[in-house]
């Protein structure tokens, strides 16, 4: 049973170098994923991979049926699974085109479904998440960079915000003051959601922009897809390190 998954973000709805063997398309009690599950070969290992906002980047943030997502993946047989983020650098650490492995969340989105047990909870389902990624999956992500001598940061907090709009200065400068190293859209409920369902998760995050107020100038989809491209190329390779090891 293929233990891995990958969930690709903006820039990777599909990854080349997948070999795919079988498209799962999983109906869920929560609704249906972003997309099919692609299950194939990834540098001669098994892997499953599924594109967060669909095939074409068609759902955004606030609508990706997230409770869907993980529990195909569950479903699937998968235990343990890597994102891959582009986000918005913070701290001064974090210029575009920097890789980090986040340790720590800091969720500012509303309305998401939060728990497969919103309809079916009982105190027992208020689970632990003072530590919400993985330590030894984000181990495997630092030491196969090292192997691959990937430049990357370890640590960092994520700011989960709703989007699908980029957020304010002002908005901003709070989560730096509040302690926010770097914000992205995604990153929330998909943590808590893995938790929930035993599997365990990490992140990989590829700083595509200067968040808001930290730049001269516009932020723009151009230049995101533009660092997105060059940063990809080590996020493969990274990634084939980690499958070949795992
Ligand atoms: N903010 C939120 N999400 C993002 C950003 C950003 O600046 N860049 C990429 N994803």
């Amino acid at each position: 049973m293929t233990g891995l998954a990958i969930i690709g973000g903006t820039g990777l709805t599909s990854l080349s170098g997948l070999e795919v063997t079988d498209k799962q398309f999983i109906e869920t009690p929560f609704g249906q994923p972003s997309s099919a599950l692609f299950m194939g070969r990834f540098a001669g290992k098994k892997v499953v991979f599924l594109p967060r906002h669909g095939e074409g980047h068609t759902v955004p943030p606030h609508k990706i049926n997230y409770r869907a997502n993980l529990w195909a993946l569950k479903h699937a047989g998968i235990s343990k699974v890597i994102s891959i983020a582009a986000v918005g650098g913070i701290h001064d650490d974090l210029a575009p085109g920097t890789l980090a492995v986040p340790e720590q969340i800091i969720d500012y989105t509303y309305g998401r479904e939060q728990s497969f047990y919103s309809d079916n909870f009982s105190p027992d389902k208020h689970l632990d998440f003072s530590y919400p990624y993985t330590e030894s999956l984000r181990k495997l992500i630092l030491d196969s960079a090292d192997k691959q001598q990937i430049a990357i940061k370890n640590g960092g907090v994520y700011g989960a915000t709703q989007g699908p709009r980029l957020e304010t200065a002002a908005e901003i400068k709070r989560l730096k003051q509040d302690g926010c190293d770097m914000v992205g859209m995604t990153g929330m409920p998909e943590a808590y959601l893995a938790r929930e369902l035993g599997i365990d998760y990490a992140c990989c995050a590829l700083m595509v922009n200067w968040a808001a107020g930290l730049s001269d100038g516009v932020i723009t989809m151009k230049h995101i897809e533009q660092t997105i491209n060059e940063g990809m190329t080590e996020i493969k390779q990274l990634l084939a390190e980690i499958i070949q090891t795992q």
